[in-house]
């Protein structure tokens, strides 16, 4: 099937990959932690501050989103001998794309 060949590169290295993951598992879910503290903390005291604290926090997570997705795309998962890690990327990188806006999923279908 043809989306399972897309949005893929050509780095096939698994010690790479399986780094990748551990540094996007912690990254992530450190971000996931701030955002859910900013948002929390907005909720319970609603002023211009925390309104801000949290834009924030979500705008860097949206970035750091779009960087991950960016290195997901070099490996070529699919063809990764690690039924894990290649689950794994394959739903970042699916994630990833449908996280773009319309005219960039097309230019990445080029
Ligand atoms: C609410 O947040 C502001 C910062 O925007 C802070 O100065 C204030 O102490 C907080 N109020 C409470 C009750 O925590």
């Amino acid at each position: 099937m043809r989306t399972k060949l897309m949005f893929q590169g050509a780095n096939n290295n698994l010690g790479e990959a399986l780094q990748f993951l551990r540094e996007y598992d912690n990254e992530a879910s450190s971000m996931c932690t701030r955002v859910t503290e900013a948002q929390w903390l907005y909720a319970t005291n609603i002023t211009e501050q925390n309104r801000k604290r949290m834009v924030d926090a979500l705008s860097l997570q949206a970035k750091l989103d779009r960087v991950s997705w960016q290195k997901v795309i070099q490996f070529s998962w699919s063809s990764l001998p690690d039924p894990m890690a290649r689950r794994q990327l394959q739903m970042l990188a699916l994630k990833g794309r449908a996280a773009l806006p319309q005219e960039k999923q097309n230019e990445v279908r080029k």
